[in-house]
């Protein structure tokens, strides 16, 4: 094996940027306020929230905590520890779960990326102005059925992912955050802010904090413990990968609260801007996955400084998604450089290359190859299908029942700085209520 000095986080604020990076993307901005939306408002948020502290923060320290202690890629990390601990190396089969699922998510996930960077491009140039919603909807459709621009986009968007990822951990993806997160959350706040001028914000916040419990049943809990999982970017050998970067200085509690309550407010942020365009626009805010590029173009296209509005928005879609991608490459990409003889940039570009060329079968499934099905889903639906239902369910699952069950708890304990009360705590969830939650997701997608 190829000897490098592993890279470390130059500073904790750093690594809990970068993690908030990751967490932070299409999962906030656009499916976390429509299923709130769709599923009861507040109520889905409570339970969302418990479900978020309870499941999501101890895979998220399980992850991170297996990362610092194997300080190496995701599969060698699982292997290691796994020795350490007197424990079979087939536990490596986790971290490869997660490896191929991050390699296989960012394919189809740069070709959403393409289409923010598209978007981007037509809201700053006018595209959308008094158009009527048929011809918006048409000119999404026929967009995706030209696979010449799609690759275009698609190309464009891979490449920024590999340049960020090629400058390595500290010059690429800690500096990488540390620029494109600012700028998000005060994008945000300037599209909040535009929201509270159309004269439907109060009616956008009814909708998105008034409780209806009646609308709470298992679909609904499902789907908040699935959305946990997804938006912490869990699973993906990505909080393994970015743990084996930290040093031994770093609270993981305290860091995990930050990234949890970051991801949240984006989250809650992005709903706030949106509802209140698409009420005072007579829209229809369970428009589903429509919602980003259809509905919003519309109001765009419609509202006093639409230009300016739309193409933040959509900035702000690119820099969510651009902050996601990189978290996806590096696990791939810390995998390669460790096991191969090739230095950071040659694997950076050959990891690049490959889920680049795979996008392209994701791509051609809008159009040339929609015909082509597998378990009656095209390479699309299907990539995202087996990692969102089976491998990331499964990775996470192996993660937190390893670190609860096959580690020692005293080690833990005091790794954690947990107090006798709050190790009680940490055991009950831990070892119990993740894994069943876990478990009940998995069992119920089969
Ligand atoms: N956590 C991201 C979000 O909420 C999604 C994501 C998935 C990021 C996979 C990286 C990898 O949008
Ligand atoms: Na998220």
């Amino acid at each position: 094996m190829a000897k490098h000095a592993h890279s470390q986080w130059s500073s904790r604020m750093g690594f809990v940027l970068a993690a908030t990076g990751s967490a932070v993307g299409l999962g906030n901005i656009w499916k976390f306020p429509y299923m709130v939306g769709q599923s009861g408002g507040a109520a889905f948020v409570l339970v969302y929230l418990a479900c978020i502290a309870f499941i999501g923060v101890p895979i998220l320290v399980a992850e991170w905590m297996i990362g610092r202690r194997g300080q190496k890629n995701p599969i060698n990390t699982m292997a290691q520890v796994a020795r350490d601990n007197g424990h079979s190396t087939n536990w490596a089969v986790v971290g490869a779960i997660g490896v191929l699922a991050a390699f296989l998510i960012l394919s189809f996930y740069s070709v959403i990326g393409g289409w923010a960077l598209a978007y981007m491009r037509d809201a700053a140039t006018g595209a959308f102005i008094g158009l009527d919603k048929a011809a918006i909807g048409g000119a999404f459709e026929g967009f995706l059925a030209r696979p010449a621009e799609l690759l275009t986009w698609h190309s464009i968007f891979m490449l920024l992912t590999v340049v960020v990822v090629a400058l390595g951990v500290s010059a690429g993806l800690e500096r990488g955050t540390k620029l494109m997160m600012p700028a998000l959350g005060v994008i945000l706040l300037v599209l909040v802010g535009y929201a509270m001028t159309t004269g439907s914000f109060g009616q956008g916040l009814a909708y998105l904090f008034n409780p209806d419990w009646s609308k709470l049943d298992g679909k609904v809990l499902l789907a908040a413990l699935g959305h946990a999982f997804f938006t912490l970017s869990l699973g993906m050998g990505i909080m393994m990968a970015y743990g084996s970067y930290l040093g031994q200085e770093v609270n993981l509690l305290r860091a995990a609260r930050t990234v949890v309550i970051m991801d949240t407010v984006f989250a809650l942020c992005a709903g706030m801007a949106i509802f209140p365009i698409v009420f005072a626009n007579g829209l229809d805010p369970a428009a589903g996955p429509g919602l980003v590029f259809v509905t919003l173009p519309l109001a765009f296209g419609h509202m006093g400084g639409g230009l300016v509005i739309g193409a933040l928005f959509f900035l702000l879609l690119t820099f969510a998604a651009l902050t996601s991608s990189i978290s996806l490459l590096e696990p791939v990409v810390e995998l390669i450089e460790e096991r191969t003889p090739l230095g950071r940039v040659a694997a950076t570009l050959i990891a690049g290359i490959t889920i680049w060329a795979l996008g392209i079968a994701a791509l051609l499934s809008f159009n040339v190859w929609s015909d082509v099905k597998l378990l009656g889903m095209n390479i699309f639906d299907l990539l995202d299908y087996a990692t969102s239902k089976f491998m990331l369910p499964l990775a996470g699952l192996g993660a937190i029942v390893f670190a609860a069950w096959k580690l020692d708890q005293q080690g833990v304990k005091a790794e954690l700085g947990l107090g006798d009360a709050t190790f009680g705590l940490w055991t009950l969830l831990s070892r119990y209520v993740a894994p069943v939650g876990v478990l009940f997701v998995f069992w119920s997608n089969l």
